[in-house]
Formats: structure tokens, C-alpha cells, sequence
């Protein structure tokens, strides 16, 4: 079955074509235009997709090297994400569809990242623990198979890629703020500064960034405001490391608590290489599975790949193709 894959959640636009699980082309493209706003400017964000959609699709269709009749089904994104955004990718897909002929089925994004790591190990089985880590969500899920999965925990307030991202905003680095934290932090002490890492020490799967990101405001202010040079890499460098343990504690939490001894990290935080090498470091009695760092970010492939799935099990009816910007996984 050929797939083809739209994906317009956020700020990327993206498409990809997938056939019998292996993904023939992944375009993505990437909207700079919002670094100057220091955040997603959602208005900004729909216009930027309808403008690039068609020239995406096209572009995945032609590096597959496959023509538009020889696609099976649109696989679409249909939360969580922007209303808007969404609306757009949503649209296209219909009307892409109705033009061919063919099935159009909307697909869970949050849930598309963690399929994302069958595209990396397809030898990856059931069950496995997924720590989510995007810019609105911070989860850890048991998954025990496809549609079925169990949450053990989550975020009470900010995500980590918004941690990331405020960060990055209070210190003048820009956005995204996860690959420019990253880089300020290069070369930095991360012991240098100790930042709060909410419910460390408790035996609870939650999660809690919003205080960190107040205390680096309060450090910034008390500093008087600007921070560069080493002072900024050491900074930065702390306040990475303190996200990372709170991750890394409440994965290794849930893999005593579930005995479940194979996880994957998915969402674009699990592009941060620190986190990727601490986890080896510091998870043992586990093996932790990273899919590569295009995989992680926003991409289209994951949405291809886990729509064959589900269309492959039978599941391409028009009604879900409805924009839900909160949508929720089940479990
Ligand atoms: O999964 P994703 O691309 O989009 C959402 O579904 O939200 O995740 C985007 C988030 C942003 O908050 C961004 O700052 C963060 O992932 N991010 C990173 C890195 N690359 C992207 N965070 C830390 N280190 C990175 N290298
Ligand atoms: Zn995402």
C-alpha cells in the first residue's frame, strides 16, 4: 500500500510518501519566519502552510518518484496542534482525496511520534515505555500495541520543549529554543547553576517546568539582565541538565514501576544530544531507543507510516478526519 503522508500541526509543512512500512520521501519544511516573533504566530503559521502545501506534496510524490494516481491514501494530521494549521493540512488532504478517489484518514500526532520509532527499529516489540517530550506535551506512555496504551504519567503545567523554548526567549537566544539552548550549552559546566527540578525525589510519574522557568527569570534579573560568554554556556548548560535528570528519573521510575525493559524517547526534545547520551549513561537495566533527530522534530513520515497502519487494520472512515486541537491519546 502506498501512503501518502500530510503533516501541518505546528510550524513545520510537511509530506512524505510511505509503501509497505518503508518510507519512500520525507519533505519538511521548516517556517523560519516565526524566530522573528520569538514564538508560533498561529495566523502566521496557517498562511505559511496553504502558501508551501502544494509545492511539499509535490516535492514527496517526485522524490519517491511515484505519480499522484499511483497513492493508495492520504494519511493527515488531525490533532493535537493549531486550529488553523491544522485546518489547512486537513483540507487539502479532503479535497487531494476526493480528487482521487481514494481514502483520507485523520491520524493522532502525539501518536504518530511514537510510531516514528517503528520507522527507526522496525524490530521494536510490544510492550515498551515511550517518553514523549514535545513543545505541548510531556508524557510517559506504556504502549502495548497499536491503539492500545496505558498513560503513566504526565506534565501538570509547562511541556518540555516549552521549557526549552522559554528558556532560550528569557536568555535572548531565539526560536526554537530546544537547538539554541543546546548550543549555548556546549562546552558549559551544568553544575554551575542549581536550577529546581520539580518532583525529583518523588515516587509520582509527573512533571512540573514552569518553576524552572521562573527561577532562570529570577537569575537573569538578579544578574542585571544580560548573560553572555562562558556565564551564558554555564547557564544554559544548567538549566538543559535540569530538564534532563527530571526525564531521565521519571523514565527510569517507570520502568521499575511497570518492569517493562525496552523505552524509546519521541518528540523533538529527544533530538537534544545531551539527553541522548545521558540516557545510555544512565539508564542500564533498560534498552532506551532514540529514532533519528529528523524523526524526533515534526515530520510527515511518522504520519504516513502510522496511517498505513491503521488503514492497512481497517480503520479509513471519513468521520475522523475532524480537527480536534486538544486531542488526547487514549489510556
Ligand atoms: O515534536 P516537535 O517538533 O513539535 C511538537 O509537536 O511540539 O517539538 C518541538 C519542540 C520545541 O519546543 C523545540 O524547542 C524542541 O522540540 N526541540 C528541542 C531540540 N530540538 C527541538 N529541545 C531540545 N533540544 C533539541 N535539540
Ligand atoms: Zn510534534
Amino acid at each position: 500500500m502506498t501512503v501518502l503522508g500530510i503533516e501541518t500541526s505546528c510550524d513545520e509543512t510537511a509530506s512524505a510518501v510511505c509503501r509497505d512500512g518503508t518510507i519512500l520521501s520525507s519533505v519538511i519544511s521548516s517556517q523560519t519566519i516565526h524566530a522573528e516573533y520569538g514564538g508560533v504566530v498561529p495566523e502566521i503559521a496557517s498562511r505559511e502552510h496553504e502558501k508551501y502545501m502544494t509545492s511539499i506534496v509535490e516535492s514527496a510524490l517526485e522524490r519517491a518518484n511515484i505519480g499522484k494516481e499511483t497513492v493508495d491514501a492520504i494519511a493527515v494530521t488531525r490533532g493535537p496542534g493549531l486550529m488553523g494549521a491544522l485546518l489547512t493540512g486537513v483540507s487539502f488532504a479532503k479535497g487531494l482525496a476526493q480528487g482521487l478517489d481514494i481514502p483520507c484518514l485523520g491520524v493522532n500526532h502525539i501518536e504518530a511520534h511514537i510510531f516514528a520509532n517503528f520507522i527507526a527499529y522496525p524490530e521494536l516489540n510490544y510492550p515498551f515505555l515511550c517518553l514523549l517530550v514535545s513543545g505541548g506535551h510531556t508524557q510517559i506512555w506504556e504502549v502495548r500495541g497499536l491503539g492500545d496504551y496505558k498513560l503513566l504519567g504526565e506534565t501538570r503545567d509547562d511541556a518540555a520543549g516549552e521549557a526549552f523554548d522559554k528558556g532560550a526567549r528569557i536568555l535572548g537566544l531565539g526560536f526554537p529554543g530546544g537547538p539554541a539552548i543546546e548550543q549555548a550549552a556546549y562546552g558549559g559546566n551544568e553544575k554551575a547553576i542549581e536550577f529546581p527540578q520539580a518532583f525529583l525525589k518523588s515516587d509520582t510519574i509527573e512533571f512540573s517546568f514552569s518553576g524552572l522557568k521562573t527561577a532562570l527569570l529570577y537569575y537573569v534579573r538578579e544578574i542585571s539582565g544580560t548573560v553572555t560568554g562562558t556565564k551564558l554556556s554555564d547557564v544554559a548548560a544548567s538549566y538543559q541538565q535540569a530538564i534532563i535528570d527530571v526525564l531521565l528519573s521519571k523514565l527510569r521510575q517507570a520502568i521499575h514501576q511497570t518492569g517493562i525493559q525496552s523505552a524509546v524517547i519521541a518528540g523533538g526534545v529527544a533530538a537534544n544530544k545531551k539527553l541522548r547520551q545521558h540516557a545510555e549513561v544512565k539508564i542500564h537495566d533498560c534498552t532506551v531507543l532514540f529514532p533519528t533527530s529528523s524523526l524526533c522534530t515534526d515530520n510527515a513520515a511518522m504520519v504516513a507510516f502510522l496511517g498505513e497502519k491503521y488503514l492497512l487494520r481497517g480503520g479509513a472512515t471519513e468521520t475522523n478526519l475532524a480537527v480536534v486541537p486538544n486531542l488526547r491519546l487514549a489510556g
